[in-house]
């Protein structure tokens, strides 16, 4: 099915469209697919986990907010004959996940204003999406309610880059650039803290939260340290002059090298019962 189409299958399902072209990070400049599908295997462990208390292999009607590229939602283990719908405010992103997700319906729309009627949904879900949100209040009241009383919802990973450490403490300040830069583009750096709170404002119940652990099996993984690589000089190009970066790729190989590298971002998650 294509972008912004809705399933036949589910009338139930609104069919309002906004085409509305998406966030800068859609630039061409990086492969975010690619990055997309990395960030979902930090995740995967947590994911299975909290898929099973949100109902996932129950629910029939289930919604990725701000699907991406739709990393997720090829893999989604929903039970036979359930619906997996995808939505996101970028076309270019909608674009690629209907090559990714050739089943799911997609809808080109805004998060915050969800065209779907009341409690159709058994469980939405986002994943990396609030942080980039203006208003994430009105977007987790928004996924509630379109989820029937008793469904999920669920915000999958929310990152904190106040609460980021970076070890050798030379590289501190790679840190302190990208929450800036983040800032820059519009996205809350800090939205982790922020989450459950606004899990608890939306109504939410028997919320449960916490944050993601860290494990790394490979440190000096050369495919990793590119990509983390290339996403940091997409964010800081233009805003940090090239020396320093330059400085602190040889820093962040050195330790990578030696083995003592550490970096991490708390990532924090919440689901609730609408
Ligand atoms: C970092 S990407 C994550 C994509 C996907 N969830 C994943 O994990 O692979 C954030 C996505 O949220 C989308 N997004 C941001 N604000 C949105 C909004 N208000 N409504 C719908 N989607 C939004 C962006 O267009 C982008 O595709």
């Amino acid at each position: 099915m294509g972008v912004g189409q809705t399933s036949a299958r589910h009338p139930k399902i609104g069919l309002l469209q906004l085409f509305r072209e998406g966030l800068l990070i859609y630039n061409g400049a990086m492969d975010w697919h690619t990055r997309y599908l990395q960030q979902a295997q930090w995740t995967a462990q947590l994911r299975a986990y909290l898929f099973q208390k949100a109902g996932l292999p129950t629910a029939q009607h289930v919604l990725d907010l701000g699907c991406g590229t739709g990393a997720l939602l090829d893999g989604l283990s929903v039970k036979p004959g359930a619906a997996v719908f995808g939505l996101d405010l970028s076309l270019s992103a909608l674009k690629q996940a209907s090559s990714h997700a050739l089943e799911a319906p997609l809808t080109c729309a805004d998060g915050a204003c969800l065209p779907y009627a009341d409690s159709v949904f058994d469980l939405v879900f986002c994943h990396f999406v609030l942080l980039w949100t203006p208003d994430p209040l009105r977007v987790v009241t928004e996924m509630r309610r379109v989820t029937r009383p008793g469904g999920g919802v669920l915000a999958l990973a929310e990152p904190d880059y106040g609460g980021r450490i970076d070890y050798p403490v030379e590289l501190a300040a790679l840190g302190r650039w990208q929450a800036e830069s983040l800032r820059q583009q519009g996205a809350e750096p800090e939205m982790g803290r922020k989450l459950v709170g606004i899990f608890a404002r939306a109504g939410l119940e028997r919320v449960e939260t916490g944050v993601m652990g860290g494990e790394w099996t490979d440190p000096a993984s050369p495919k990793d340290a590119k990509m983390e690589w290339d996403v940091l000089e997409t964010d800081l190009a233009g805003r940090v002059p090239l020396n320093e970066i330059q400085k602190m790729k040889t820093l962040d190989a050195a330790a990578r090298q030696s083995g003592e590298r550490v970096l991490f971002v708390p990532t924090f998650y919440a689901w609730g019962a609408a």
